[in-house]
């Protein structure tokens, strides 16, 4: 690395918070000589001590060589003042997040550099169209969109603004993958990619809590163990904070012109307002003790001698392996058409509730207990059934209890469309078609975002074809019959891809 020619030799970062000590990293890194300025004065000075310590640190970890520190180092410059970065061939602008002042600051670089030199903005949250507004040459400008920390992010959004020159963006790629990022590209919209396919997980599961369907705890263990996310979405929103994501969710929401697709919900304003922001205040949706989460302590699964028999609904989803599962439980097994009038009647369906398809099947409602079986029992680390309000206690215990038999965990919610993982996974791919139908970005660009982006177990677009088009569609639909929101309607994109039979990465010339 040390040698290598880089795509831009003369690289300037303004802003030295986090954000453009990272970038300068990895620039310098690359190979690129790196000018470092800020407008606080003795900042950047700070910040190329910071560096020097943090490649110091790798020399001791045998991560980065004493060479490599020295050609490392030798790359950073201090620059005191916006004249100094005259000879640059890229600037890329990492300060306050704050378009009128980007403008400035923009306004007065066009009046420094070259011609040929490309400009480009941190920005998470502003049009980059409109900070190249300010610009003579737009062409040159795009949005260069890193994650924090940057070092370890290793993906990069390469933002192409209305005006900017397509070879622009390909240059911004190409120096990525040399700064060993992957670089994705997307068009100059709210959220980009990451933050855009990001909205489905938190707000879907904000609605679910805003419907006491369950408490927070169980909504995380539910998507962590049925779907393996790393996090569930209220750990994840104690750990980025209140003070941040709500004003993204309103941003987002207001940007799209009030999409219900990404209605944020009273619950995250309403704690910020009470400052319960998260992790770094010690109270969030959890409460930390010197940093650690407090569990919250789970109901524990009946132990029961003596099972109902168990009869199951011949529109269940995944009906066999439902009853295989029973089988292996050893309980009786109902195969009449109808149940007998000691049975615990169970449905299977997806998208709709409990209530809906014990009213729909003539069941009788105080036995039927619903099972979430979109996501196959053997991929699963939990399993989650759901009552409705008249489900008799010794019915919901015994339910409990059966589907407990084996050790594995089992939560019980209240009525909810689609439980809890099929709603939060079908407005993740829902959201993500309809990112692809927009032309936001590439299918492929938009799984990569996501996993790296986000640490997603799988990119949306994956997700919905392992779990079938038809399956996410037909989950859509049904939770529009019961919730009547516009928010579930499935994008055009999934609507053709799920009902033609083919896969949601498929593209249309
Ligand atoms: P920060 O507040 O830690 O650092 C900003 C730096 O810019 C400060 O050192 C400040 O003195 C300097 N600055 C402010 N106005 C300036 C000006 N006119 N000229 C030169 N320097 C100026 O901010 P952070 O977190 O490093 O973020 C910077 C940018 O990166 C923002 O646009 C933010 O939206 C974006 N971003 C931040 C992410 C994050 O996780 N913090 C993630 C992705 C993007």
């Amino acid at each position: 690395m040390i040698n290598k020619e880089s795509v831009y030799k003369n690289v300037a970062i303004i802003g030295t918070g986090a954000m453009g000590r990272g970038i300068a990293q990895i620039c310098a890194q690359a190979g690129s000589t790196v000018y470092l300025f800020d407008s606080k004065e003795g900042a950047a000075l700070e910040a190329s001590k910071k560096l020097t310590e943090q490649w110091e640190k790798l020399v001791q970890k045998s991560r980065v060589t004493s060479d490599q520190f020295d050609a490392y180092t030798s790359r950073l410059v201090v620059a005191d003042k916006l004249a100094d970065l005259k000879s640059v061939d890229l600037c890329i602008e990492a300060i306050v997040e704050n378009l009128n002042v980007k403008k400035d600051l923009f306004t007065q670089l066009e009046a420094i550099v070259d011609s040929s030199c490309t400009l480009v903005t941190n920005t998470s949250s502003l049009s980059v169209t409109s900070i190249a507004a300010c610009l003579k040459l737009p062409g040159r400008f795009a949005g260069y969109h890193f994650f924090n920390p940057v070092p370890l992010m290793k993906v990069v959004e390469v933002i192409a603004g209305l005006k900017s020159d397509p070879s622009i963006c390909e240059n911004l790629s190409a120096y990525a993958k040399q700064m060993g990022h992957t670089p994705v590209v997307a068009q100059d919209t709210p959220g980009f990619i990451v933050n855009h396919a990001g909205r489905g997980y938190i707000t879907e599961a904000l609605r679910i809590a805003s419907e006491s369907i369950c408490d927070f705890a169980t909504i995380d263990s539910v998507l962590k163990d049925q779907v393996g996310f790393k996090l569930g979405p209220f750990e994840l929103m104690d750990l980025t904070a209140l003070d941040v994501s709500h004003p993204v969710m309103e941003s987002i929401y207001s940007q799209y012109y009030q999409e219900a697709r990404y209605r944020p919900t009273y619950i995250t304003a309403q704690r910020l307002a009470g400052g319960m922001v998260g992790k770094k205040v010690g109270e969030g949706f959890y409460k930390y003790d010197n940093g650690e989460k407090v569990s919250v302590p789970q109901p524990v699964a009946p132990k029961l001698d003596k099972f109902p028999p168990v009869w199951v609904s011949t529109r269940a989803a995944r009906r066999a392996s439902l009853l295989q599962m029973l089988k292996d439980f050893g309980v009786s097994i109902e195969t009449a058409a109808s149940p007998s009038n000691e049975a615990l009647c169970l449905v299977a369906p997806l998208g709709l509730d409990v209530t809906t398809v014990a009213v729909l099947e003539r069941l009788d409602p105080a036995r039927t207990v619903g099972i979430d079986m979109l996501i196959p029992d053997e991929s699963t680390k939990r399993r989650v059934i759901a009552t409705n309000p008249v489900t008799r206690d010794d019915m919901r215990e015994a339910a409990f209890a059966l589907f407990s038999k084996d050790g594995k965990p089992v939560s019980v919610i209240r009525d909810s469309g689609g439980f809890i993982t099929q709603r939060v996974i079908a407005t993740i791919v829902n959201i993500a078609s309809d990112m692809c139908q927009q032309g936001v970005c590439s299918p492929e660009d938009l799984n990569t975002a996501v996993t790296l982006g986000l640490g997603y177990p799988l990119g949306p677009l994956q997700l919905g074809d392992q779990l079938g088009p038809d399956n996410v569609l037909e989950t859509l639909l049904n939770l529009q019959t019961v919730y009547g929101d516009q928010r579930y309607r499935p994008s055009p994109w999934l609507r053709r891809r799920g009902a033609l039979g083919i896969s949601l990465m498929q593209k249309e010339n």
